[in-house]
């Protein structure tokens, strides 16, 4: 069975206040696109790559593989104006026979083989998605501007990660139609009557949002 990977690294980051895009943002010397690509290269389950790169980003995402002398990816293509734009971008790379697609954001640079192992291994069990999720620290509550409308249980809920990973025939299904509002590709999955399920995530699968994050990241490579 052919797995190939999507690295989703087409987002503007501008939280991050660089003159780059995040996926170019410096990890330990490096770009934190290097990070999780070199990972999903070493990865005995992935058979290929394809990078979703931000405009004019194509080539030096291409760059940082050859870098690391990654050899699994198959092209960098120009992502889309949403996450999920460009997944679907970028799925259009992935050959109509690969079976199984596992969707990754470049922001979560430790990435382990452990999860990706199992992410991977429900969708032999009649599963169409799996996500790796996490329990929440913080109560959460809905809100209408300033004021509390309800707090919700949080037993009942988790925070999800990437990578997820999916059917392939499923995925491109579910990005097939507007996908502007939705933020992960399980959302789209589950929309269309997709059967996900949640395994255990990472805390340190910690998605890069500000400078904070990235000097986290750097002390736990270190
Ligand atoms: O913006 P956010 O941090 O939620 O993005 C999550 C992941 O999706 C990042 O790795 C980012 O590079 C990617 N992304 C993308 N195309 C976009 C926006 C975000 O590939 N248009």
């Amino acid at each position: 069975m052919s797995v190939w990977a999507v690295l989703a690294a087409a987002g503007r980051g501008e939280r991050l206040g660089s003159d780059r895009p995040k996926a170019f943002a410096r990890l330990g010397g490096r770009p934190l696109l290097a990070e999780s690509l070199e990972r999903l290269d070493n990865s005995g389950w992935i058979d290929a790559i394809v990078i979703a790169a931000p405009p004019d980003w194509e080539e030096p995402s291409i760059l940082v593989a050859e870098e690391i002398a990654a050899t699994k990816v198959s092209s960098a293509v120009t992502g889309g104006e949403s996450r999920s734009e460009s997944v679907r971008l970028a799925l259009d790379e992935v050959p109509d026979e690969v079976a199984v697609v596992l969707v990754h954001d470049a922001a979560r640079p430790l990435l382990s083989e452990d999860v990706i192992e199992r992410v991977l291994a429900p969708l032999s069990e009649g599963w169409e998605g799996v996500v790796p999720a996490v329990p929440l620290a913080d109560t959460v509550k809905r809100v209408d501007g300033d004021r509390v409308v309800e707090t919700l249980s949080r037993d009942d809920l988790v925070a999800v990660q990437t990578p997820q990973a999916f059917l392939a025939d499923a995925l491109r299904r579910a990005v097939a139609g507007d996908v502007s509002a939705a933020t992960d590709c399980a959302s789209l999955v589950e929309a269309q009557g997709g059967r996900v399920k949640v395994v255990e995530g990472d805390p340190r699968l910690l998605k890069v949002t500000d400078t904070d994050d990235l000097a986290l990241v750097e002390s736990w490579l270190a």
